[in-house]
């Protein structure tokens, strides 16, 4: 079976050097890999989140989509398509909404870091937040978890959102997985999924440590909320200048420089091969000046980008022609992924055919029981040595061991802990000192297990409401 990646692209801006080097180049080139399905989206219904300029959005959508053409993407060779194209992203995002916890969004950074600024205000602490914001978490596990992505490329300040796609599918495993006796829609050359009551892939966030976040005119990242970008396609002579503005220190020509935390550096290594951003770096040692390596940087970028700013040029000439190509994109992935995975879906959760009978019933109910037989729990229990310790198992495995503890009060707040921080932080920042992990057990059925547990635990106080 193949790998599935897939990211999404907020058109709300115009694309930058920042972007193509963090996003757009990289995509590219992992998208030839072979086994390798890969998945590049427009998040414009995301954009709506942010812009309510309908120009903008619609601007952007086009600027985005030519980028990615112009930068080499072969839409034969990678889905590429609109997110407002695809009506079972909106479809999935409601079935998603129903099954994630409130309190799991609560904690969205974004949505904490406005309800944050509203306080400090002296605000009401939902005061201009849309619920679009407060879901935008949800919408985003629609778009991945649509498409079982096994691996999602993002930025650091996305990776809480894919865990959350991870909990809220696990979630949904949980509840409607053993109602699933559906044949799995097959391409050539997949297999089912090798659980039949796994509906999602639980997707994985991929931070690639080798790309860089770009530093913008001001030495910040480069972001267009700082408004230090560099345009993609700008001009050349408008590329040149901006390159000319680039912070730099007073230091003269012939004092020594240094490339650590120098934005023209970091700039320059994103675009020169190793062996020349070496050279720089002796460069900068022996006391290049500054308009000397801004011109370097310059003829660097400009010799990257001058064939992809030609080819942007003609594709932005006729929108019509990227409007078809990205409808066309839309309406073979509807047909090969969305519209099979979302009835799949709709069976899991009860819309049905009514005219249909012989849905999982009694088949059904038994699964349920077997699944909350092996469902995990955490036992506590006091050992010899007079300490208080916990494990969590799943049935006869011991997943987890922990250390022992003072009281059993301490014991059970580090359960709780576990609990609280939810799956993946739970085990990949605990202190090794307090847990290990049973033998021969992987973080990642940790994670799943507690995926689970949390998942039950959610189901019983939905249970009592
Ligand atoms: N929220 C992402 C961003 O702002 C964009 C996005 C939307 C996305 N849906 C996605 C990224 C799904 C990865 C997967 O960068």
């Amino acid at each position: 079976m193949s790998t599935r990646v897939l990211t999404g692209i907020t058109t709300s801006g115009t694309p930058h050097l920042g972007n193509y080097v963090g996003a757009i180049r990289p995509a590219i080139v992992a998208a030839r890999t072979p086994g390798v399905e890969s998945f590049y989206f427009l998040a414009d219904y995301h954009a709506l989140i942010k812009v309510s300029d309908p120009a903008r959005v619609q601007r952007s959508t086009l600027e985005i989509a030519a980028a990615w053409l112009a930068c080499g993407l072969d839409p034969d060779k990678a889905w590429f398509y609109r997110q407002s194209d695809v009506p079972e992203i909106p479809e999935l995002t409601w079935l998603l909404t129903c099954v994630a916890g409130k309190g799991l969004l609560n904690r969205a950074h974004a949505y904490k870091a406005a309800v944050d600024r509203n306080r400090a205000e002296g605000e009401d602490d939902d005061a201009g937040i849309s619920a679009g914001l407060f879901m935008y978490p949800v919408l985003m596990a629609a778009d991945i978890l649509l498409f079982n992505a096994h691996k999602v490329p993002v930025g650091r300040d996305q990776v809480q959102h894919i865990e959350m796609a991870r909990d809220i599918a696990a979630r949904f495993n949980y509840l409607y997985g053993g109602y699933l006796d559906l044949p799995v829609p097959q391409r050539p050359g997949e297999t089912t999924f090798a659980d039949a009551r796994q509906v999602f892939v639980l997707p994985e966030a991929v931070i690639d440590e080798n790309v860089a976040t770009l530093p913008g005119l001001d030495g910040r990242k480069m972001s267009k909320s700082y408004d230090n970008t560099i345009p993609l396609f700008a001009p050349r002579d408008e590329l040149k200048k901006l390159i000319a503005g680039i912070v730099t220190d007073s230091r003269a020509p012939g004092d020594a420089k240094d490339c650590e935390g120098s934005a023209l550096f970091q700039l320059y290594q994103a675009f020169a091969p190793t062996e020349e951003t070496a050279a720089m770096r002796q460069a900068y040692a022996e006391g290049i000046g500054w308009s000397d390596a801004k011109q370097a940087l310059f003829d660097r970028v400009d010799a990257e980008v001058a064939p992809l700013r030609d080819r942007y040029q003609a594709l932005i000439a006729r929108p019509q022609d990227i409007e078809a190509q990205l409808r066309d994109g839309a309406m073979r992935l509807r047909a090969a992924h969305a519209t099979p995975m979302l009835q799949r879906l709709r069976e899991a959760v009860g819309l049905r055919d009514l005219g249909k009978s012989g849905t999982p019933g009694a088949a059904a109910a038994l699964e349920k029981k077997h699944a909350a037989a092996a469902a995990p729990a955490f036992k506590q229990y006091r050992d010899a040595d007079g300490k208080f310790y916990f494990k969590l198992v799943q049935g006869e495995r011991v997943l987890l061991q922990s250390a022992g503890f003072a009281s059993p009060r301490d014991a059970g707040q580090r359960i709780a802990q576990l609990k609280e921080i939810g799956p993946r932080q739970g085990t990949r920042d605990g202190d090794a000192a307090d847990f290990m992990l049973g033998e021969g057990v992987s973080d990642d059925e940790v994670n799943a297990a507690l995926a689970a547990f949390v998942a039950a635990q959610l189901d019983g106080e939905a249970g009592q409401g």
